[in-house]
């Protein structure tokens, strides 16, 4: 590209790069240092196992199980503080992963492109936070492992899909934000989460994650339409796959953590995901990415059957973060 025509293209913005621009001027005014903007020695701060402001609230579906009700106080401390700090770690190894995978995307990006700077942005945020995730699960004392076996073995090759097919690295990257985001804002809507460490952990991420979820909506909503019929249908029946596999990846305890939290094996199986309540909690956590599928022409009429058979099917939502009708 020449030089006038880069300075042409920088002149003569189109809706969607000015709205990723909005985005990166965002990041710019607002973000957050994870050694810098947490208290993470004020004493209120401190984690410990006499504290009750561990024990999981309802909101949360191992906490509503009658197993985990009946448990003594202190058990009931352990099992919520290792719950807390295993999700906050799988949470922080699919930042990894996504922020590799931003780079690999960034690599290949020509010069003048929009995406290019917000990319790094979402990658610098991403950074802070499994700063100051890992951060927790350190101060917690809780040796969590994350993710299952198998998502930490392919963790490292997960990134290359950035390069190859953009398109299904960001409905990837939705599959990740999409159900953490839920679940922290449902836990903070209902008043779930007491103590303050956890609080301003939720709350940093919370108002940096709207940021990449708008803009892993704006990549898809822009590019989808681009796809040939071939790669629309197979990208159409991958999302569901993509989506559930990473949510059971992100929400459900890997073999590990269950043994390590003595929750019996029946009491797994009906929380992941055959009790009711889950099963409503499964299809809520996509309402905003049905609508994104809906809009984006990858709702087809086979791949709306693997939404189906996934368990993660329903209404979309009319607009993003609109809450689920019953609380998740
Ligand atoms: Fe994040
Ligand atoms: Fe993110």
């Amino acid at each position: 590209m020449t030089v006038q025509s880069l300075s042409r293209r920088r002149s003569k913005r189109s809706a969607y790069e000015d709205r990723l621009h909005t985005l990166s001027v965002a990041s710019v005014e607002q973000h957050f240092d994870a050694f810098k903007d947490i208290a993470w020695d004020d004493p209120d701060f401190a984690i410990g196992l006499d504290d009750p402001r561990w024990v999981l609230p309802a909101v949360d579906p191992v906490g509503r199980t009658s197993w985990y009700q009946s448990l003594p106080r202190e058990e009931q401390i352990r099992v919520g503080l290792y719950r807390q700090a295993n999700v906050v770690k799988v949470g922080l190894q699919f930042e990894q992963i996504l922020i590799s995978g931003l780079m690999n995307y960034a690599f290949r990006l020509p010069n003048g492109t929009a995406e290019f700077r917000y990319s790094t942005h979402e990658a610098t945020e991403e950074t802070h936070h499994t700063q100051m995730f890992q951060e927790f699960v350190n101060r917690s004392g809780m040796d969590v492992p994350g993710g299952s076996r198998f998502f930490r073995a392919i963790g490292p090759i997960l990134p290359l899909a950035a390069r190859l097919a953009p398109l299904a690295f960001f409905i990837g990257v939705l599959a990740g934000e999409e159900p953490i985001d839920h679940v922290q804002k449902s836990m903070l809507r209902a008043d779930g989460v007491e103590h303050p460490l956890l609080q301003r952990i939720m709350q940093i991420h919370i108002a940096e994650e709207a940021r990449h979820i708008g803009f892993a909506h704006e990549y898809v909503s822009q590019h989808a339409p681009k796809l040939n019929w071939l790669e629309r249908h197979l990208i159409a029946l991958a999302t569901p796959v993509i989506m559930r596999w990473l949510c059971d990846e992100i929400l459900k305890p890997s073999k590990r953590a269950p043994r390590n939290m003595g929750m019996p094996d029946e009491v797994f199986k009906e929380l992941f995901w055959d009790a009711p309540e889950s099963r409503v909690m499964l299809r809520d956590l996509f309402g905003d990415v049905r609508m994104l599928m809906e809009s984006a022409g990858l709702m087809t009429f086979s791949s709306r059957r693997v939404w189906r058979a996934l368990k993660i099917d329903g209404k979309a939502s009319r607009y993003r973060s609109e809450p689920a009708p019953k609380a998740a």
